[in-house]
């Protein structure tokens, strides 16, 4: 797994190439596009066939239709903001990664019974960021976090320094990269 994951938001299909471009020129080769436009799906499919070193996956999955057409679009993982077990079904049986949200320990409980070991941490800001992941890790030491949300450059590497935490997720990943390609 990329230590970066970037959220990605593609409101028009015509983006999703100089999105790209702009996040492999930034030396990042993945990307989450999220299901929050209505061109998601077509952009997931088009990045997944125009840049197949890219790790491309889908972000904001809430339900099992999404899942689907995201897989079918060619997303190599899946992440979604709260824990979804028709999610967690269908992505067990295709072999791809679902990394669900999870900030309470019964929802880190749910998530092992499915087999999943590293979770997205949700807002991460909100929700007590590093503090609460250690207080977490204590009863869940198999357990490796993603946190996202409030993630940016200046405590990027607090995050990262941390071996529980197995990337971090970000909106600040593409605004960096796009401000960068754009000079
Ligand atoms: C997400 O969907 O994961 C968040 O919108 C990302 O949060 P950020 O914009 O604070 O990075």
């Amino acid at each position: 797994m990329e230590q970066l994951i970037p959220v990605v938001v593609i409101k028009q299909i015509g983006d999703t190439e100089r999105y790209m471009q702009a996040l492999l020129h930034s030396g990042v080769n993945c990307a989450e596009i999220t299901f929050r436009t209505d061109c998601a799906e077509q952009a997931i499919e088009l990045a997944a066939r125009q840049f197949p070193q890219m790790e491309i996956g889908a972000g904001t999955v809430i339900n099992g239709d999404q899942a689907r057409r995201a897989l079918a679009a060619g997303a190599k993982f899946i992440v979604s903001p709260g824990l979804s077990e028709e999610v967690a079904f269908i992505c067990a049986q295709k072999n791809i990664p679902y990394y669900p949200g999870c900030v309470t320990p019964t929802e880190i409980m749910k998530a092992i019974s499915l087999g999943i070991h590293t979770v997205k941490f949700f807002p991460a800001n909100v929700y007590g960021g590093l503090a609460a992941m250690k207080a977490l890790s204590a009863p869940f030491p198999q357990i490796k976090f993603i946190p996202t949300g409030g993630v940016n450059r200046e405590n990027l590497n607090e995050f990262l320094s941390w071996e529980k935490v197995a990337a971090v997720g970000g909106s600040f990943i593409m605004e960096e990269a796009l401000k960068s390609w754009q000079k």
